[in-house]
């Protein structure tokens, strides 16, 4: 493990006024995605999809790097350029997920644990040989009042893995993305997202430190503490950033390379105005930066859907989003410009 290059690689992560795409998603999801827009989805649409996103000139000044899927990572443009350099000739460094998937959790109906920990010192080696600089494992963690959900031992169980991952990602000089999402869906109320949020990050960081992993060259990306999406009374954006913030630092220790946040089901806007309004808040030990996936491709797929031919008006709107939420990351945002 070379600790400075892996310091370095996770501050170009998050430089100022730039945050993190993810265009990690599995075939499954993408499947899902592409279909519910009439798309079919196979590997030319999506190399000519994922062409227009990585082709996107002017992303750079917003976006300082990409997450891949593995087949993202070894494909080619249409030109023959591997997706990899076209990325690294505008300065952007291009990263990996590894996770293999959420299975269920054995005797916890209901919840989920990541898998993916099996031959992955080999992996991570060849994708290092490939290009990829960083790493991302994503963990999920459903609320459900009702059923005394998540339990103990679906969180320690992913943050476990989530910390094993990430002690073999920095021996491989790559910087681990670690993810624990906690879902939206639910009636559960902001103050109980709070609390399960508190305690899934405790939970991770303990995990960290105890398999030696180095903060300072680690990425938080994570859900924001929200009300569940079918709560009857749902949390304000001010209360959301105010939440997200107070839980953060409780909860995340100073040391820590950067926090990200997915997006896990708000609107481009929401999740764009959410970020600003922490980033307004005032300092912070850590940069606040994004790592979303669908509330900036969203706009792009969709226009791209309705026309495969449209590349640059879909790569206009790829664009517009990764424009406002680099602003948001400075806290520059202002919704009325945001059409
Ligand atoms: O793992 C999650 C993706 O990388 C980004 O998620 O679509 O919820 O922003 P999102």
């Amino acid at each position: 493990m070379d600790l400075d290059i892996l310091k370095s690689t996770a501050m170009a992560m998050v430089a100022s006024g730039k945050g993190i795409l993810a265009i990690d998603e599995s075939h499954g999801t993408c499947t899902k995605r592409f279909e519910a827009l009439g798309v079919e989805c196979n590997e030319d649409s999506r190399r000519a999809y994922r062409s227009l996103l990585v082709g996107a000139q002017g992303i750079e000044d917003y976006v300082s790097a990409y997450i891949l899927f593995d087949e993202t990572l070894r494909q080619e443009t249409e030109e023959g350029i591997a997706f990899t350099k076209v990325l690294a000739d505008k300065g952007i460094i291009p990263g990996i997920k590894v996770d293999k998937g959420a299975k269920d959790l054995a005797l916890h109906t209901g919840e989920k644990v990541t898998e993916g920990l099996d031959g992955l010192r080999e992996r991570l080696l060849e994708y290092f040989e490939l290009g990829a600089r960083f790493a991302k494992w994503r963990a999920v963690i459903a609320i459900d009042r009702n059923e005394n959900l998540p339990s103990r031992a679906c969180i320690v169980a992913n943050a476990h893995a989530l910390a094993r991952y990430a002690a073999l990602c920095q021996e491989a000089n790559l910087v681990p993305i670690v993810e624990p999402e906690i879902l939206l869906d639910g009636d559960h109320s902001i103050e109980h997202c709070y609390e399960v949020s508190v305690e899934v990050w405790n939970v991770l960081f303990d995990q960290l430190r105890e398999q030696g992993v180095e903060l300072q060259a680690t990425i938080l990306k994570t859900s924001m503490i929200l009300s569940g999406k079918s709560a009857s009374q749902r949390a304000d954006a001010l209360q959301v950033s105010q939440m997200t913030l107070k839980g953060l630092k409780e909860a995340v220790p100073d040391e820590l390379a950067a926090v990200v946040f997915l997006s896990g089901g708000q609107s481009p806007k929401e999740s764009t105005l959410h970020l600003d309004l922490m980033n307004k808040a005032g300092a912070l030990p850590w940069p606040l930066s994004f790592s979303y996936g669908r509330s900036i491709q969203g706009p792009a797929l969709e226009a791209w859907a309705k026309n495969p031919q449209a590349i640059s008006e879909a790569q206009e709107k790829l664009l517009h989003r990764a424009k406002m939420n680099a602003l948001a990351t400075l806290g520059k945002y202002d919704p009325s410009i945001d059409d």
